[in-house]
């Protein structure tokens, strides 16, 4: 039996107003919180990893179980996907605290990415695609700063590839991300409905199920 989910509720009835003020702030006081703990050597094990396979990246944020990331790793052969999650739980079966899963071109590894997107910020990695699957909401109104276009790391995250791919089943997400892009790039972008068949992970599947709208932004058409 599925377990149905719950649509979406929120304090907000739109785009946040502080949305463009916020990011206008973040790309003038870039973010200096210092790194946690074990992510300098998973980024260490990550870097040797890419060296490694030689292939450029596609970067799966928040991978979840990791799902997603070996569809993804099936489906380009040419490209080395990375996926990371910074739970305990959803890639415990794979890897420990402090190693990282490899095998053939696809890795995995436990962490949190606002650490690893300014490590790989500093580092000459190609990354030609960068997936957000399904972030966490936070849909309360004062949550703004937990999404991602409304977090202070994100214009190192956007900085690091030009192809990024965001989906979520709250439209609101969808919105402020897309005009978070834009204003941050001054470049059009994409926000679409999309219908699946092939689902790419274990939330867009339930949500699917559950009968909820799913949308995707995506900055290079
Ligand atoms: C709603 S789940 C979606 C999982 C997966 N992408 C999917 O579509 O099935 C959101 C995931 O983001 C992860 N996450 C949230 N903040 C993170 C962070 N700062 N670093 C790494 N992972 C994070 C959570 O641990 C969780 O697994």
């Amino acid at each position: 039996m599925t377990i149905k989910s719950s649509i979406v509720t929120s304090n907000q009835s739109g785009v946040h107003k502080d949305l463009e003020s916020s990011i206008k702030k973040y790309f003038t006081n870039p973010y200096r919180k210092p790194y946690r703990p074990f992510t300098g050597d998973i980024f260490h094990q990550l870097d040797a990893a890419q060296k490694q396979v030689g292939k450029p990246i596609i970067l799966d944020s928040g991978c979840g179980t990791g799902e997603s990331s070996q569809q993804l790793a099936k489906l380009n052969p040419d490209a080395l996907v990375i996926g990371i999650d910074k739970s305990e739980k959803r890639l415990e079966k794979l890897i420990t605290q402090d190693s990282v899963y490899l095998q053939g071109n696809l890795v995995l590894a436990r962490a949190d990415v606002i650490d690893i997107w300014r490590m790989i910020k500093e580092s000459d990695w190609i990354i030609k695609k960068h997936y957000l699957l399904y972030p966490n909401p936070w849909p309360k109104k004062d949550q703004l700063k937990r999404r991602w276009h409304g977090h202070p790391v994100f214009p190192e995250m956007i900085s690091l590839c030009d192809h990024i791919e965001l989906r979520t089943n709250w439209q609101i997400y969808a919105e402020e991300f897309k005009q978070a892009l834009e204003i941050a790039t001054n470049k059009k972008v994409l926000l679409d409905n999309i219908k699946v068949t092939d689902f790419i992970s274990p939330f867009e599947k339930k949500y699917y199920d559950s009968g909820h709208e799913l949308y995707r932004v995506t900055n290079s058409i």
